[in-house]
């Protein structure tokens, strides 16, 4: 298969080492080899951020959706509610997880794109005494919104609300203060800005919010985030992890370690520096303001006459794979990531490839 460059936001591209690290050798999930890789990815996970002290790591098989089901599914008390800010697909997800597993929920929505306002968060928790939980997603992946979760989080603290936080595209490249300002369930997943391979994911839960969650009725037998705390706990598994993706996150962490998350985060700011230059140069515009972009994903609007299809079939052709807008946007839009392990080179190429597209359609 031709080599591609992936400009989508996950899977991303991986280094030989961390690809090659799935070829370790069989293994089972009960045996000694097996609980201490799961040791050694938690104490990592946990090190790379520094929350060694506040926070425990939980995995679970499965993308980064099957984390978010477990945080969401796991995080509230049935006599109380939750709010659900959405601004995009993936908050408006956390709103029908909410739904299916049958919770009390408030909503509030915004557009696609449009920042939620801290006076209407706080009008309802003023409003709503039931709610125990606030959930939103930090880099709303659908337009490239980083929202703003420092301000929410410390609502979140002022009112004592338990905060869970989508974090799934965003960990690793943009800067997140667990030490400043407190998160109670985290979600990340190990194919996006931790450079490993789809399969697993995880949530950091504050250790504090144990003694609340632990009692609370299970909703799911898969998904029961304080049992799966309780089993690796005890240096165990409740069911058979994607060993391979396992050996393939140990080597990315490895990778993250040696480079730091503040470093990480630092090239992806560069890199998605560089590419915005490039893309206003060759005369695309932002669908966001550019103030309010992550740093690893950015929205573009599809110019007239030129359709995704034919946009992402040239890009291909070129050894890039970019992503469509989704849902409402799908005909508006294109989104290009800069997640992954992605050569310095292949950015200016990539530009280069968009300019010429530029041109064939006379813009
Ligand atoms: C913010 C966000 N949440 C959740 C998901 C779903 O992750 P997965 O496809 O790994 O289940 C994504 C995927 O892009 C995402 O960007």
């Amino acid at each position: 298969m031709k080599k591609m460059t992936l400009m989508n936001p996950g899977p991303v591209n991986v280094t030989d080492r961390v690809r090659d690290a799935q070829l370790r050798g069989d293994l089972c999930h009960r045996e000694p080899e097996f609980l201490d890789l799961m040791l050694l990815i938690r104490k990592n996970l946990l090190q790379a951020f520094d929350i060694e002290k506040e926070y425990s790591a939980i995995l679970i098989t499965g993308s980064g959706t099957a984390a978010l089901e477990m945080a969401v599914s796991s995080c509230l008390n049935p006599d109380r509610s939750i709010l659900v800010i959405q601004n995009g697909v993936y908050g408006e997800r956390i709103g029908k997880m909410a739904d299916v597993y049958q919770m009390k929920k408030h909503t509030i929505s915004y557009n696609w794109g449009e920042m939620p306002r801290l006076e209407e968060v706080e009008q309802a928790l003023q409003k709503h005494s039931s709610i125990e939980v606030i959930a939103m997603v930090h880099h709303e992946t659908t337009t490239g919104l980083l929202n703003p979760l420092p301000e929410i989080a410390l609502l979140a603290k002022r009112y004592d609300k338990r905060l869970l936080v989508d974090c799934i595209s965003s960990l690793g490249g943009d800067k997140i203060n667990f030490g400043q300002y407190p998160i109670d369930f985290a979600v990340g997943t190990a194919n996006k800005c931790l450079h490993g391979l789809p399969g697993v994911s995880f949530v950091f839960h504050r250790k504090k919010d144990l003694s609340r969650i632990k009692d609370l009725p299970a909703r799911s037998i898969y998904f029961n985030l304080a049992e799966h705390l309780k089993a690796q706990e005890q240096g165990d598994t409740l069911f058979t992890p994607a060993i391979q993706a396992h050996y393939a996150l140990d080597a990315a962490l490895e990778e993250l370690l040696e480079e730091t998350v503040d470093g990480r985060i630092e090239r992806y700011r560069k890199v998605a520096k560089d590419l915005r230059k490039g893309f206003k140069e060759i005369g695309f515009e932002f669908l966001i303001p550019e103030s309010h972009q992550s740093n690893c994903l950015t929205a573009l609007k599809l110019p007239n006459g030129i359709s995704y299809d034919w946009l992402h079939d040239k890009l291909k052709e070129n050894g890039f794979i970019i992503y469509a807008g989704q849902g409402l946007f799908s005909k508006e839009i294109f989104r290009i990531a800069n997640m992954g392990n992605i050569e310095s080179e292949k950015i200016n190429l990539c530009l280069k490839v968009l300019k010429e597209c530029f041109i064939k359609i006379g813009k």
